[in-house]
């Protein structure tokens, strides 16, 4: 398994693909499927702004496009920012949908600033854990 600063690289890069024209903010996001593959997302905004897609579910569509159900770590890096920026929470209801409450969640602008987390902590109450699909 890949180390923290690494995944924290991998999802810089990716933000390096952002689409943001509008907030100028990019992020990026690094999950880690099951079986320890990476699969990477960016923003993606759209002048109707309500449609714009997160990284984090930019990379997880990616990821399930891709064959993947299970994800054990989601690393997100927003360079933009001077500090952590955790994800929304749209993102954390779909995030909840392939990741279980132990799955790991980093998040930071700076190696020097990442939070570390769960999806637990981050989306605790889960009211419709029981209809989850992906078990
Ligand atoms: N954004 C993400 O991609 N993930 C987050 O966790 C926070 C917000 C994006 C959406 C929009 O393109 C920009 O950052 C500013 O909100």
């Amino acid at each position: 398994m890949k180390e923290i600063d690494e995944l924290y690289g991998i999802a810089t890069e990716a933000a390096s693909a952002s689409y943001s024209p509008y907030s100028h903010f990019r992020v990026g996001a690094a999950l880690v499927a099951e079986d320890g593959s990476v699969i990477t997302g960016t923003n993606v905004e759209n002048r109707s702004f309500g449609l714009t897609i997160c990284a984090e579910r930019s990379a997880l569509v990616a990821a399930v496009a891709a064959g993947h159900r299970r994800f054990v770590k989601l690393v997100i890096s927003t360079p933009d920012a001077d500090y952590a920026v955790s994800p929304c929470g749209a993102c954390r209801q779909v995030l909840s949908e392939f990741m279980g409450p132990e799955a790991q969640v980093f998040f930071g602008s700076r190696v020097d600033n990442i939070v570390a987390t769960t999806i637990g902590e981050l989306f605790p109450h889960d009211a419709l854990h029981e209809l989850r699909g992906a078990s």
